[in-house]
């Protein structure tokens, strides 16, 4: 089979790829270097052995993404990242997320109708569920998004779902819970331009001397040690969980059309464990301090897996200590080529 990763030099695109191709997939993919760089594509070719079969196509424009189609022949699947994801930009900067993250699904889903192809696994995020009882399962209710970041996913859902009825596609959805870690090999991992907002990212860019000290937001809220509580899930478990949607499509193990899936890895961990965590694989002692609640923060959120594991056979095996490790390896990484 065949598989368009849109998004593929993007943090978790670049991980799938490399699962992806593991696994036996045939791989093509389209990025707009909007939030990436070239030198990604460098590094999958070395970590896979494989030339990436790579264009540079904008899904906002559907010209280009129908002409792209026109000219690839023999893709199966589509698995759809690419999307901008910072909450706090697109508070500022609706418009871009409307066009980007909705406006590319749409392009991409009359060109994949134009072209035939009617499978499609989504990127979509916990966000959807704001602030619930965890353990989260997919039949929690979805509230009102708290960013146009947050609507752009539930719209997304949406437009996907109301096509399953319109149309013969079938569509897996992916609600991911908080990706982190980095590839073992060190050679791709997130790249934040600018200050990052995540907390794993700010974490290895503190420890590394980029950032002076890292701010917990918030130690009063009503969890055991007063910080937020988050299901952090590594980045190469959630590309795997990619594979087992397309072998899920594939196999037409879907009782529905539009099929949903958390990802995540059951376990709530609070901000002060993850920085412990990072401390006690690295060695390394953080600077941080506790700081003021950030707008928006949900007090805690976690997974229930099943449904995945029932359905995709798929869990997570990397523990948060590897995540740590990864990410603090890559970091390294990042500073030994000077940051580029
Ligand atoms: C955020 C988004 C989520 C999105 C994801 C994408 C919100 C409310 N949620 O998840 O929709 O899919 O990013 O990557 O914005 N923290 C600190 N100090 C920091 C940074 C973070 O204490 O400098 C804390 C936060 O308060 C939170 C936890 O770390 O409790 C995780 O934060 P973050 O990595 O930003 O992820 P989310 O906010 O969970």
């Amino acid at each position: 089979m065949k598989i368009l990763v849109t998004g593929g030099t993007g943090y978790i695109g670049s991980h799938t790829i490399v699962e992806l191709l593991k696994a036996g997939f045939d791989v093509c993919t389209i990025d707009n270097f909007d939030n990436s760089y070239p030198s990604v594509l460098e590094n999958l070719n070395k970590i896979t052995g494989t030339q990436i079969e790579f264009d540079e196509v904008d899904i906002r424009d559907k010209a280009a993404l129908k002409k792209y189609f026109q000219s690839k022949s023999g893709i199966d699947a589509v698995i759809h990242f690419a999307a901008n994801k910072a909450v706090g930009e697109s508070v500022a900067l609706p418009l871009k997320y409307y066009e980007n993250n909705v406006g590319g699904t749409i392009n991409l889903l009359e060109a994949m109708q134009e072209a035939g192809i009617n499978n499609i696994v989504f990127s979509s995020s916990c966000t959807v569920y704001g602030e619930a009882n965890p353990p989260v399962d997919e039949y929690t209710a979805i509230l009102p998004a708290t960013s146009p970041y947050g609507n752009t996913k539930q719209i997304c859902e949406e437009i996907l779902m109301d096509q399953t009825r319109a149309s013969d596609i079938k569509v897996v959805s992916l609600r991911y819970f908080n990706p982190v870690g980095a590839h073992e090999s060190a050679l791709i991992g997130e790249l934040p331009i600018g200050v990052p907002n995540n907390l794993v990212p700010f974490i290895t860019q503190t420890a590394i001397g980029k950032r002076e000290f890292l701010t917990v937001f918030g130690n009063d809220y009503p969890t055991p040690d007063g910080t937020c509580i988050r299901d952090y899930i590594h980045v190469v478990d959630l590309a795997i969980a990619h594979v087992a949607a397309i072998n899920y499509l594939a196999n037409k193990k879907y009782r529905d059309a539009f099929s949903v899936f958390n990802l995540g890895t059951g376990n709530g961990n609070s901000v002060l464990e993850v920085i412990q965590t990072f401390e006690a694989v690295t060695g390394e002692k953080l600077a941080y301090k506790i700081g003021g609640r950030r707008a928006g923060d949900v007090v805690q959120i976690y997974a229930s897996c099943d449904k995945a594991l029932k359905e995709l056979g798929w869990k997570t095996e990397r523990s948060l200590e590897e995540c740590m490790r990864s990410s603090w390896k890559w970091e390294q990484h990042l500073q030994s080529m000077g940051n580029k």
